[in-house]
């Protein structure tokens, strides 16, 4: 390999493009990424229902709903966005099943919500549309909160 080319190319990095590609060009794979938020945020719906019933005691158990809110709020954001882009509906799917005891619910969620965080930090990046951007970031940070709840009640498990 050219050793000067290895300066513009860290593996894992994806090279800095200074113009903007156009929107349409991204659309596709965009909306299949709406699509793959608005599963997850359906699916962490159902489970945290679920994980919220299993809980302790009532402080974990409100937090837990709380939490839920606000993935309801995200499921309802971007279901608005997906629709903006396609002009159509989407049909939420569940990802997978949801964890059957309390502790396996906390292990789920830290890791769900920790890739989830960086999932909609990279969608961001990628969407044009600043309102779109914003929602979208905002959501990454509530998702970071969310996961360091989950860690802290799993640490109070273990002791
Ligand atoms: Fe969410
Ligand atoms: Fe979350």
């Amino acid at each position: 390999m050219d050793p000067y080319y290895q300066y513009f190319n860290a593996p894992n990095e994806a090279p800095i493009n200074f113009y903007d590609y156009s929107y349409d060009r991204k659309t596709h794979d965009i909306v299949s990424l709406f699509q793959k938020a608005i599963n997850g945020e359906y699916t962490a719906i159902q489970c945290y229902g679920k994980i919220a019933n299993m809980a302790p005691n009532p402080e974990e158990r409100n937090q837990i709903i709380e939490i839920k809110q606000d993935e309801i709020r995200h499921l309802r954001q971007f279901t608005q966005m997906y629709t903006t882009l396609t002009g159509r509906k989407p049909t939420p799917q569940m990802t997978e099943r949801c964890p059957t005891t309390y502790r396996e619910g906390l292990h789920f969620s830290v890791k769900d919500e920790q890739e989830t965080v960086d999932f909609y930090l990279d969608l961001a990046e990628m969407v044009s549309d600043q309102k779109m951007k914003q929602i979208i970031q905002r959501a990454a940070a509530d998702e970071q909160n969310h996961a360091v709840w989950f860690l802290y009640y799993l640490f109070r498990l273990k002791r």
